[in-house]
């Protein structure tokens, strides 16, 4: 067996926030990166429309800081939100400098500027992209600046299983508790099956969101919340979990499992059609089509379960087909494959669950509760997006926090590491066999998926969340004993952490009662401001 992996800095995820923090943790320390799949394979690298930020002379920091606050229901930080705003320039021309190529357009006077783009909820042009792949190019960037930096060592197909805290390892330390502290993580070796054991003075979780505990989804596979349940099962707070976001056009087809139609299409001109084409939107929003996604979203749903009708149309052919391809080649070329033209025919779209709201509780510098632990990107509930994010307000809040989150730890570095003075146990593995159960796992997770679907999505009410809750109860107690039987796989660290999830969406969902904006809950249909703002927080107890 191998001994322990050291490292100043352990980051957990190579997404926007991971590879952010790594290469500016690099400046100050070696840096070690666990990724479950390949590095590349996360949200990040699925992003289409951009990065908002505030970056034309006719908008204001004001502005994109009113929009995030009307989006997120009155439940965002004010004060964390400015920090957003005012620092998106400065990471934005950063990006810029470490070669990542945004789409420039040339006005009359011939003059290159950036082309910036419209999305919902959004008041002003402020959305920097990459034509419709920003994830993408931002990703290739980061990844080609990581590679070249010799104190980063990668580690693909390490998936992390559990974080390691004093709490845990002296009973006497109490569980997230002012004086706890996080060593690192195990983490599996998916291709020798081999639990490692890395060490880490400074640990970063940046391990994305949570979007497979849903059915129909938006997210890759990578998207199993085990950022939040590692993070809660050691100890640390998390809060406002109930607020999922929806992302209101996913193209609707049986192959197309997870394929987005960008918000920018909307910002473009394409408008939202019945079947029978009718448009709808005017109906529920000033802004129409161009409505706060939630609005949109529930407006779809709406429609569709009135009519019994699968999908509602996003119509874009009257921009024409030069338009199209020029502005959205991917979502064009990505259409085309599955059988639809989108210059001549609208596209077929349903909601899906897209993004976690709530996370691991962090400051404004990335800390959550527990000593050495940091959380960033989509894992973190900074407090930026309240009850309902801001359309491409998430690279941002990765960017602008993961930046931040390094100032804070090169301070934390210089301190004597816990494992010179103890023994780090390895990871214990029982009396654990090879499982040949891998179909009770499957059937487990289309289980799990299934009842968040059906009773914790966008229409909810206590009767159903009720059911959800005893489900995965059940189901919860069944994975509990596959950990002592079997060989823990990655399927089965994946399959516990989507239960735990499930288990804190539906609690913190219980918790808050009346639901706005992404989702509501038909037994609270009246407003009650003093339960509305205050926070779902869990910890364990
Ligand atoms: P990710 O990019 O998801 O990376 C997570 C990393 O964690 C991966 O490397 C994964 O392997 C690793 N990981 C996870 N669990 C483990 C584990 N147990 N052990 C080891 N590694 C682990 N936001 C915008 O602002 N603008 C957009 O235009 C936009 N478009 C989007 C389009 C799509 C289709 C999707 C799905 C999301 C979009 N979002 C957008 C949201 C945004 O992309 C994500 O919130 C953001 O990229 C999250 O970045 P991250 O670094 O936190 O996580
Ligand atoms: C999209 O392009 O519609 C996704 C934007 C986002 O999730 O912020």
């Amino acid at each position: 067996m191998s001994e322990a992996n050291r490292s100043d800095f352990l980051v957990i995820g190579s997404g926007i926030a991971g590879l952010t923090f790594a290469l500016k943790a690099a400046e100050y320390g070696d840096v070690i990166i666990l990724c479950k799949k390949e590095m590349a394979e996360g949200s990040t690298n699925y992003a289409q429309g951009g990065i908002a930020s505030v970056l034309s002379e006719e908008d204001s920091y004001e502005l994109h800081i009113r929009d995030t606050l009307e989006a997120g229901g009155g439940l965002c930080k004010e004060e964390v939100v400015r920090i957003l705003v005012e620092n998106g320039p400065a990471r934005i021309r950063e990006l810029m400098a470490w070669g990542v190529n945004f789409t420039f357009r040339r006005t009359g006077s011939d003059i290159a500027h950036l082309d910036l783009g419209k999305e919902g909820g959004h008041s002003k042009r402020r959305i920097v992209h990459a034509d419709d792949l920003t994830g993408r190019e931002v990703e290739r960037a980061l990844l080609e600046l990581v590679r070249s930096r010799g104190n980063i060592e990668i580690c693909e197909h390490h998936i992390a299983i559990d974080l390691i805290t004093r709490g845990k390892l002296d009973k006497k330390v109490q569980l997230g508790g002012e004086e706890d502290l996080c060593l690192g993580a195990y983490a599996l070796d998916c291709t020798t099956g081999e639990v490692k054991t890395f060490l880490g003075k400074i640990t970063l979780l940046s391990t994305g969101g949570a979007g497979k505990v849903y059915l129909y989804t938006s997210n890759p596979d990578i998207a199993t919340g085990d950022g939040v349940a590692m993070a809660y099962r050691a100890g640390a707070r998390v809060g406002n979990l109930e607020f999922i976001q929806f992302h209101p056009t996913c193209l609707y087809h049986p192959e197309a499992k997870s394929f987005l139609i960008s918000e920018a299409v909307r910002g473009e001109g394409g408008i939202l059609r019945l079947r029978d084409g009718t448009p709808f939107m005017e109906r529920y929003h000033p802004r129409g089509c161009l409505a706060p996604r939630d609005v949109v979203a529930q407006a779809i749903d709406s429609e569709m379960k009135k009519r019994g009708d699968d999908f509602v149309y996003l119509d874009v052919t009257h921009l024409g087909r030069e338009r199209i391809q020029e502005r959205f080649p991917n979502i064009y070329q990505q259409c085309i494959s599955f059988g639809h033209d989108i210059a001549e025919e609208p596209i077929p779209v349903v909601p899906a669950a897209h993004y976690l709201c709530g996370g691991v509780i962090t400051d404004t510098y990335g800390r959550t509760n527990i000593d050495r632990l940091y959380a960033c990107g989509e894992v973190a509930c900074t407090g930026v997006h309240g009850a309902n994010r801001l359309a491409s307000n998430s690279l941002l809040e990765a960017l602008v926090f993961s930046h931040r989150a390094c100032q804070r730890t090169r301070e934390e570095i210089h301190c004597r590491p816990v494992w010179e003075t103890r023994e780090i146990p390895r990871w214990d593995i029982g009396n654990a066999v090879d499982s040949d159960e891998s179909v009770v796992v499957a059937h487990n997770w289309d289980e799990i998926r299934r009842t968040m679907w059906n009773y914790v999505g966008i229409v909810r009410s206590n009767k159903r969340l009720n059911r959800a809750r005893r489900r995965i109860e059940i189901l919860q107690e069944e994975i509990r004993d596959y950990y002592w039987d079997f060989l823990v796989t990655s399927d089965l660290v994946e399959l516990r952490n989507i239960a735990t999830v499930a288990e804190l969406i539906i609690r913190s969902a219980i918790l808050r009662q009346e639901s706005r904006g992404l989702h509501y809950n038909l037994d609270y249909p009246s407003r009650d401001d003093v339960h509305w703002l205050k926070d779902t927080v869990l910890q364990v107890s």
